[in-house]
């Protein structure tokens, strides 16, 4: 299976990124977690410009959403909310086919931002996504800096943590519906 890994933060040293960058290091062997790179080009969504001749960058994350098995999503929690990058890549999203029915599972990198996580969960169950009904995964990772971040999920029982954290996202996406959804 084939994940794309989708941070909300733009920040060079995002331990939400750095969170998504050990799941791909440490999927085990038939799992690819592949880091998106294409919100931080994305236009500010316009309902105008959502038609068949949609910006490029925008084409190119709905066919990156559509050849997914799943999403990954890491976001830090802006003032209680998503951050813009990340809605603003959602609302180009709404009306596509790509999210309906869509695996999706949210890891965070901060034990706090409880509010993001509401909100990404509404968002993504009005999107009409799977939602992996959890446990979530969570590390907190707020204030560390990159090396200190990598140290922690390179370390032989978070590396097991994480492979069992994705081999149990596989099995959700094989069948989302096996399981309640979120
Ligand atoms: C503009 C701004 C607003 C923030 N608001 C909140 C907040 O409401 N709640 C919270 O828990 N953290 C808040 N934070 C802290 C971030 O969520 C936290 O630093 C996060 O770990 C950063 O993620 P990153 O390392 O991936 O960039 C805020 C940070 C910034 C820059």
């Amino acid at each position: 299976m084939r994940f794309l890994a989708i941070c909300g933060s733009l920040r060079a040293a995002s331990t939400n990124r750095i969170l998504l960058e050990a799941f791909a290091r440490h999927a085990p062997e038939g799992i690819a977690v592949v880091m998106c790179e294409t919100i931080r080009d994305l236009p500010l969504f316009d309902p105008d410009r959502d038609d068949e001749y949609r910006p490029s960058a925008v084409a190119g994350l709905a066919r990156q959403v559509a050849e997914a098995d799943g999403l990954i999503i890491a976001s830090p929690e802006y003032a209680h909310g998503i951050p813009g990058p990340l809605k603003n890549a959602l609302d180009w999203l709404v009306s596509g086919s790509e999210i309906p029915n869509k695996p999706v599972m949210l890891v965070h990198a901060s034990v706090r931002g409880l509010c993001v996580r509401e909100h990404l969960s509404e968002v993504l169950k009005t999107m009409s996504a799977k939602l992996h009904p959890g446990p979530a995964f969570e590390i907190h990772l707020v204030g560390k800096s990159p090396e200190e971040a990598r140290e922690m999920l390179d370390r032989p029982r978070m590396r097991e943590h994480i492979a069992g954290v994705l081999a149990g996202f596989v099995a959700f996406a094989a069948d989302p519906d096996a399981s309640a959804n979120g």
